[in-house]
């Protein structure tokens, strides 16, 4: 069987272990592993009885709900069969702008959904040798030292360390009127536009820093999609990093599927802005934090002018009935948010540790339930022996260009299964050490 393009893929990863895909013990799909909810199962039991009816089209109680939630008004919300269906609306109205800017490394279903349509994409790579998420002023990188102080100093109780939002150097310089988007490719360190406080001279980045926008060079007739936090690095890009660009841009689109894993005080969600931003859209999963990827739920929280003409060309019920019940009831489910919140510190925090630990692996603090770790041994062999040895599997990273086979992705998971994880990484790595 031929290695998934895009990561995880539970099928191509049994066949390598010769095991059933229920078997593998899956640190690839970042999802919860506290749920599903019982109020999600309590609610789909519930409306099971009433399958023979069509969703309500306009999806008025669950907008209602997701309203509530997302405090904006429901006509403020559009429900969608997961994110990923909004995405693709998203990417069609992107499409029809001169270009697109994409924070790279990106989520690989942004480039099916912007090539969907024929969008423009100029690729904003983020610095990876400087970018990373800072501590009390220090730089996280210098502080991830093995099996020392230091790196349980900083691990996890930071107070979230905000990015910089980088773009084609070009742009501000005023060298793109015909702009050339190929020529936008550029490298680490050298396609950031920078101040005083960027992430690129390594020094904390202040809340209230004023990013470089594209002035000049027809700005409002492009685009920017981002993802916050970032998948798959895990970094935070503060609200104010975002406002910048919605000055200037004429669209810009911030996927935030794995903001409700911050607690409220920690979130930087640009949902507060839609009102003041008509030419900003907000992309929220609920698939991750509720465990139900399989159900399919998400929404868009954008202006109604928008909402409403992606509701008018879209098929009239993308959602359905127990995935309409299941939102419904898990976004007022403040039980089980509080008990995630609770939760992943403390979890992240251990596998973190636990991971440090391990000679050659580098693991970078992360906002999300997902750590980025760098490996000074090929993934490629780390992922095969793992999986065939211990059916665990954890994301390689080769669908991202930028991090290739030096970097993997793993889920917070539970204890057990963390320990699992660590456990079985020791074993392989120690082996591979020796082999190579
Ligand atoms: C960054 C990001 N956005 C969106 C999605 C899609 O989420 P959904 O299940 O809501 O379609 C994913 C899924 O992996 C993701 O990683």
């Amino acid at each position: 069987m031929i290695r998934p393009v895009h990561g995880g893929n539970l099928a191509w990863a049994a066949a390598l272990a010769g095991c059933p895909a229920s078997a593998i013990l899956d640190f690839s799909a970042s999802i919860s592993p506290l749920g599903p909810p019982k109020s999600a199962l309590d609610a789909i039991k519930a409306r099971s009885s009433s399958l023979t009816a069509y969703p309500d089209p306009d999806y008025g109680e669950l907008r209602a709900a997701l309203g509530e939630a997302f405090n904006v008004d429901p006509d403020w919300v559009l429900p969608g069969n997961g994110s990923a269906e909004l995405l693709t609306w998203a990417a069609w109205d992107l499409s029809k702008l001169e270009a697109t800017y994409l924070v790279t490394p990106a989520f690989g279903d942004y480039s099916r959904a912007l090539s969907a349509f024929g969008a423009q994409v100029l690729d904003c790579p983020l610095d990876l040798t400087s970018c990373t998420v800072v501590k009390n002023g220090q730089d996280a990188r210098s502080t991830r030292v093995k099996n020392g102080q230091d790196a349980r100093s900083t691990r996890d109780e930071f107070s979230w360390g905000t990015g910089i939002l980088p773009v084609p150097q070009e742009i501000e310089h005023g060298a793109t009127s015909g702009f050339e988007l190929k020529s936008l490719d550029a490298g680490a360190g050298n396609g950031l536009v920078t101040d005083d406080l960027s992430v690129s001279n390594r020094s904390f980045v202040s809340p209230s820093l004023c990013l470089p926008v594209p002035l000049a060079l027809g700005a409002d007739r492009r685009g920017l999609l981002l993802n916050n936090p970032h998948n798959p690095t895990g970094l935070l890009f503060a609200r104010e990093a975002v406002e910048p660009y919605l000055e200037q841009l004429a669209l810009v689109v911030v996927d935030e599927a794995f903001m409700d894993f911050l607690p409220p005080q920690q979130q930087q969600s640009s949902i507060a802005a839609v009102e003041k931003f008509p030419n900003l859209v907000i992309l929220r999963s609920l698939t991750k934090f509720y465990s139900l990827p399989g159900l399919r739920m998400g929404c868009a929280i954008a202006h109604p002018d928008i909402l409403r003409r992606w509701q008018l060309q879209r098929d009239p019920w993308p959602v359905n009935a127990l995935a309409e019940a299941a939102a419904a009831a898990v976004v007022r489910d403040t039980v089980f948010e509080r008990q995630t919140w609770d939760w992943l510190p403390g979890a992240r925090r251990e596998l973190f540790e636990g991971l440090a630990d391990l000679p050659g692996l580098q693991p970078w603090t992360g906002a999300a339930n997902f750590l980025l770790v760098e490996s000074s041994l090929s993934v490629a062999a780390i992922q095969k022996s793992l999986l065939e040895k211990y059916r665990i599997l954890i994301r390689d990273c080769l669908s991202f260009p930028e991090l290739g086979d030096r970097f993997f992705r793993v889920a917070v998971r539970s204890r057990a299964d963390n320990l699992q994880l660590i456990a079985g990484l020791k074993e392989v790595i120690s082996q591979l050490a020796v082999d190579s």
